[in-house]
């Protein structure tokens, strides 16, 4: 069926500027590292990116190595953008990384000029794309001077081949370097992508200040801890969850009965708010406003759905935080 994107595509969704820089992201991203791999179904991540885009979801997060196997995620988006989402690039705001491995031998992964430039080539190639609007040092590298990183960075943007760049799983210290390289070379750092959610908080130790002094933005990735922050594992284990389809990093050994008191608790607390627990643990991330925008995936269009409604109640009570702090810490 040919797409046509919906009209009111743009009434619901918020954007928020990222840091101080002129753009803007929805508070809602959606991320591609699990369920568009070539292990996945054409036909449901087709439908879940038309969901996202007809629903004002205009950040699409990718990275060289997303799959399973490693690149097909970025193949897949380019297809669909060929296919679905022709005649809109100028809607999108597109991102990919590098860092981990991609390929055999020493420029395969980390952090050197040589390996960061040809992946965003291969990668601009595999989603048959002239450039990114975003382009991430995926991790930071302990045995490449950030200066090459960072100037790498500052290389493809000269090139034409990002128009922003942003870090990934930098600690405070360190970003802050790399920011102040960044922009002493007069391409400054958009935005940092760490990982962020009630049950991973180690952002709230120095990082959301540094990001909100600079005016840089924030974008945490696993906001429902790949799942476990959803009602789906409170019965069993679903045979189409994360955990049940074993792709990843999540595992059955991560749902103890301490971490499901806690889902339990938490969801209990999310019905009384009217909401999911999905959409309280985005609305609890999103009420700080140094956030630009929660990452989030999922594995079908209506799962996507869910999770937007995060947006109609983003206001907690003290209470209600104090409630949530007890929980997480008991
Ligand atoms: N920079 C980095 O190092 C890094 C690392 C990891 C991820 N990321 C980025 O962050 C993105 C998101 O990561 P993530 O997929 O781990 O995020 P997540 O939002 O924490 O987890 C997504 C999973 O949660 C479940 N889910 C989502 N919405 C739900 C809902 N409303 N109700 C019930 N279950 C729901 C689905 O699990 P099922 O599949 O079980 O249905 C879905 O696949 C990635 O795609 C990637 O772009 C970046």
């Amino acid at each position: 069926m040919p797409y046509h994107p919906n009209p009111a595509r743009y009434a619901t969704m918020q954007y928020r500027r990222c840091g101080r820089s002129g753009l803007k992201l929805p508070a809602v991203s959606l991320g591609l590292w699990h369920n568009f791999g070539d292990v996945d179904v054409l036909q449901n991540f087709r439908a879940t990116l038309r969901r996202a885009f007809d629903s004002g979801v205009t950040h699409f997060d990718l990275a060289n190595n997303y799959g399973p196997p490693p690149g097909s995620a970025e193949t897949n988006f380019g297809r669909i953008l060929k296919e679905d989402f022709r005649g809109y690039r100028d809607e999108l705001i597109i991102s990919t990384k590098a860092g981990y491995h991609m390929w055999e031998g020493p420029y395969g992964e980390w952090g050197s000029r040589k390996y960061l430039i040809s992946s965003l080539d291969q990668s601009l190639k595999r989603m048959r794309l002239e450039y990114v609007d975003i382009f991430y040092s995926h991790r930071p590298d302990p045995d490449t001077p950030l200066e090459e990183t960072m100037g790498a960075l500052d290389q493809v943007v000269r090139q034409g081949k990002a128009l922003y760049v942003g870090i990934s799983n930098y600690q405070p210290a360190e970003a802050a370097e790399a920011m102040r390289i960044l922009r002493e070379l007069g391409t400054p750092c958009l935005i940092h992508q760490p990982k962020y959610s009630m049950f991973e908080r180690w952002v709230e130790d120095g990082l959301l200040d540094l990001l909100g002094a600079e005016g840089i933005g924030c974008i945490p990735f696993s906001p429902l801890a790949q799942g476990l922050l959803t009602d789906k594992y409170l019965h069993g284990i679903p045979d189409d969850s994360r955990v049940a389809k074993g792709v990843g990093f999540l595992t059955e050994t991560q749902l103890t009965p301490g971490r499901l008191g806690q889902v339990q608790q938490l969801n209990a607390l999310a019905q009384e708010r009217g909401q999911s627990l999905a959409q309280m643990a985005l609305s609890w991330i999103l009420r700080d406003e140094r956030v630009t925008s929660v990452l989030i995936g999922a594995s079908k269009p209506d799962q996507l759905s869910d999770s937007l409604r995060c947006l109609d109640n983003l206001q907690f009570s003290a209470e209600e935080l104090g409630r949530i702090e007890g929980i997480l810490r008991g």
